[in-house]
């Protein structure tokens, strides 16, 4: 087969999405949600998240600690074989702020590994997290985290509350010693 006869299948495979609850998530989500409130909107609705939202790189302790947890969650998502963390790299965090109607288009976050949304502040009536090949809603929980493959396509539909917001961010897989050169 010649470049020219290059092509795309699609094929319809099931993939691991860890959902998971965070112990502390009493005490650290208020601290987090003001923060969120706090920061500006960086993007002015510009990317696919149609809600107010931060810088991709929020370095803060705060957001540090879910990072953290996450990152440590990884061995569970991956079916054998790695079962080390430390080839797994934060690539960026954010926050997201969503008011009623605001939404999120369908998207992914290529060329990362895994990307996680954890809920912080989840009045009544907030949307779901959606996989939309599959129409797999995650309804949201406050301390609810959701790790998936950064390939898959997601969106939030629009939102009839108040306040709800999230943080997200992607690990990717960068191994220091392990790589062939050629
Ligand atoms: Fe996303």
């Amino acid at each position: 087969m010649n470049e020219e006869q290059d092509k795309i299948l699609f094929v319809k495979e099931k993939l691991e999405i860890l959902i998971c609850q965070y112990p502390f998530w009493e005490t650290l989500n208020p601290k987090l949600h003001l923060l969120i409130k706090e920061l500006p909107d960086f993007y002015q609705k510009s990317t696919n998240v149609k809600a107010k939202m931060t810088h991709y790189s929020v370095i803060n302790k705060d957001f540090m600690k879910i990072a953290k947890w996450v990152h440590q969650k990884i061995p569970k998502i991956l079916s054998q074989g790695i079962i080390t963390t430390s080839s797994f790299k934060l690539v960026n965090i954010w926050g997201a702020l969503y008011n009623e109607n605001d939404y999120t288009v369908s998207h992914k976050h290529r060329p990362s590994t895994y990307s996680f949304v954890y809920f912080v502040n989840v009045p009544k009536n907030s949307s779901p997290l959606v996989f939309d090949y599959s129409n797999t809603k995650i309804y949201p929980h406050p301390g609810k985290c959701v790790i998936f493959p950064s390939w898959i396509s997601h969106k939030v539909p629009k939102n009839k509350s108040k306040e709800r917001s999230v943080i997200s961010g992607n690990f990717a897989y960068m191994p220091e010693n392990d790589v062939i050169s050629f």
